[in-house]
């Protein structure tokens, strides 16, 4: 198969959706690799590493569309990239669809077949392909919480892990999962207080357990979060529900019980916020603020750290583009149930529930929709 990989053009997006390695990997098995020029620029990867590997390096966007069929991203296809897509292309990128119906309805019309990092799963019924950027995420999230607290930045003026006679800021975490989990790590590292909230018991009983008595470990209610804001310094969402829209679990009155230049990170963003006054923000201008609350909401944060982040991610992609260069996607898919989990769109249609329930685009079946590719 021919495997295409473009320069990402997102705002401030420096990572690459294949290295080297990978180049070598799709040769290995038969493969033929078109790179645009300058993709791997942002990471510290120059074209030459690549064509040492034997790919083809082209000179534009255009180019790498019209080649490949395989087209390997790494953040959700902009505007000009969704008219590059035609029926015979397969798209494997992260998606984010469930906040974003004018993009879905773009890649419904493109007759793409559409595969979502984000919602591709293990065999535990985990997330793969997000976790690795999720541990970037969270420990990026505390990082730039604490900077945020610092008063010349609109924050409180308050270092997180207080100095000896002076308390530490207090950290609640809403959501215990990969990014929760990070973050908490690295806020325990920094000598602050922290609670950690999540829904779910195991999981609770699980972070117990990691953190070893470090952090304490609350249950996620309404009454329970609302009943310490008044004392955070630093809040940082972190919540999934798989492929759905981020639920709130701070709404916009709320605000008034947090103090004055207290900091909110929303790294559930990417799903559509877990606050009720978030909104999509960029690493040029990262925060807002709103009722003296400063609000960081960057959708992309590990593109801020490419040289982590690009191979973190390409580590744990790479099987899957060599599995769907190899098989193709039909039948990658039917010997990998979790990569079928993955499949957001294709034949024109929503292949995944909750992105369906959250547009109000209709659903069909995957297999149904992909039997429909395979006739065209
Ligand atoms: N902004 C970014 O750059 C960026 C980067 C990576 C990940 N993310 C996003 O971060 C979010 C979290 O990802 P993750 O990998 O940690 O997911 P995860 O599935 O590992 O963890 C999510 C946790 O949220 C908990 N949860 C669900 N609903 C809850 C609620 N109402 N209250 C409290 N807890 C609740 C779940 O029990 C789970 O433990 C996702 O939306 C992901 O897309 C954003």
């Amino acid at each position: 198969m021919k495997v295409g990989v473009p320069t990402e053009i997102k705002a401030d997006e420096y990572r690459v959706a294949l290295t080297p390695s990978g180049v070598r990997e799709l040769m290995d098995a038969g493969h033929e690799v078109y790179i645009q020029r300058g993709a791997g620029e942002g990471s510290a990867i120059a074209d030459e590493d690549y064509e040492a590997q034997g790919a083809f390096v082209v000179p534009d966007a255009d180019t790498v569309f019209d080649e490949a069929t395989l087209i390997v991203k790494v953040k959700e296809p902009q505007e000009i990239e969704v008219g590059r897509l035609k029926a015979h292309h397969t798209l494997f990128t992260y998606l984010h669809l469930a906040p974003d119906p004018q993009l879905t309805r773009g890649l419904v019309d493109s007759g793409a077949t559409c595969i979502a990092y984000e919602t591709v799963e293990d065999r535990h019924g985990r997330l793969p392909l997000l976790a690795p950027m999720s541990e970037v995420a969270g420990k990026i999230a505390t990082q730039a919480g604490a900077f945020m607290l610092e008063k010349p930045l609109g924050g409180r003026g308050i270092l997180l892990g207080g100095v000896p006679g002076v308390a530490a800021a207090n950290v609640m975490v809403i959501g215990g999962g990969v990014v929760g989990m990070n973050a908490a790590f690295i806020a325990i590292g920094m000598e602050a207080d922290v609670f950690v909230y999540d829904r779910s018991l195991d999981r609770l009983r699980e972070l117990d357990v990691i953190f070893g008595g470090r952090c304490s470990t609350c249950f996620a209610s309404t009454l329970e979060i609302e009943s310490r804001l008044s004392e955070a310094d630093l809040v940082i969402g972190a919540v999934l529900v798989h492929g759905a829209r981020a639920p709130h679990v701070i709404s916009r009155e709320q605000l008034e019980l947090m103090k004055d230049g207290a900091v909110l990170v929303d790294v559930s963003i990417d799903q559509g916020g877990c606050f009720e006054t978030s909104r999509p923000t960029t690493h040029a201008e990262p925060t807002f603020a709103v009722d003296g609350i400063t609000h960081y909401c960057v959708t992309n944060m590990p593109g801020a750290v490419p040289i982590t982040s690009t191979y973190a991610l390409t580590n744990a992609t790479m099987p899957y583009v060599v599995a769907l260069a190899t098989r193709g996607v039909h039948d990658a898919i039917a010997a990998d149930p979790g990569l079928r989990s993955g499949l957001n769109v294709a034949a024109g249609q929503v292949t995944y529930e909750p992105v369906s329930e959250a547009t109000g685009l209709s659903y069909v079946e995957p297999e149904t929709a992909l039997a429909e590719v395979a006739a065209a």
